[in-house]
């Protein structure tokens, strides 16, 4: 049987990880798993609960309370499906603070580390290459300039009916980096064995074709 890989995708936001992870593991066959989905999850939790991030019993409870499953692409919270209800500003407004709180680390990472053991996974977020899977044969770290980023961002707004103009999202893409770069758990950070991928002049097939490339080099293979 042929090996089958574990490939991390880490980078800032924006810069089309989940597009790239997706389109990476059809082409192999593998599972993909989006980690920043699960914390959106939890953020979503939050706001149903009414429960303020800074609340540590408030969020300890929640996690006991909460189930989050993320499987063939769509993310659960109490077996329901909330793979839309995510994706909101609210959510995302919320969600780098959610993020940043080392309880709700710790618990996503296990479950993370687990989705990840087997092998023939595509996994994407911020610290999956450093923290939870690195051991991981192939790491990337997709990144591409803060203006593509937002204007990539601003498109998928729009195409979901949300109108901000080029600033706003400017603004809430650098906010959410600073928060993930600069938190003590888990932060965003380029792994000593990561390849870089700027995507700023590439398109999403021109990435996923050289990751592919990489993957397939590492099982000394030609085709998938
Ligand atoms: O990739 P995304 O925009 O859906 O991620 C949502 C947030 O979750 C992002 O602001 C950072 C956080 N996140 C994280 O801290 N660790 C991960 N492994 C994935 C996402």
């Amino acid at each position: 049987m042929t090996k089958r890989l574990t490939i991390t995708i880490d980078g800032p936001a924006g810069a089309g990880k989940s597009t790239v992870a997706r389109c990476v593991a059809e082409r192999l066959g593998y599972t993909y798993v989006d980690t920043g989905a699960m914390y959106r999850a939890v953020a979503l939790q939050a706001v149903r609960m009414g429960i303020s991030p800074q609340d540590e019993e408030g969020m300890s409870r929640l996690l006991e309370e909460t189930s989050i499953v993320y499987r063939s692409g769509r993310t659960l919270l109490n077996g329901e499906d909330v793979s839309e209800a995510i994706r909101t500003p609210q959510v995302t407004a919320l969600v780098s603070e959610v993020a940043c709180i080392p309880l709700v680390r710790a618990f996503l990472v296990e479950c993370q580390r687990q989705m990840g053991a087997e092998g023939g996974v595509v996994m994407d977020g911020r610290d999956v290459g450093t923290v939870i899977l690195p051991e991981a044969e192939l790491k990337i770290f997709l990144t591409a300039s803060l203006a593509e980023r937002a204007r990539r961002r601003q498109l998928e707004w729009q195409e979901k009916g949300v109108e901000a103009s080029r600033e706003e999202v400017e603004q809430e893409i650098r906010a959410r980096d600073k928060m993930d770069r600069e938190r003590e758990v888990g932060p965003l950070r380029i792994a000593d064995d990561a390849i870089i991928i700027d995507s700023t002049e590439l398109d999403v097939d021109e990435v996923v074709d050289q990751i592919v490339q990489l993957a397939l080099a590492i099982k000394g293979e030609d085709t998938p």
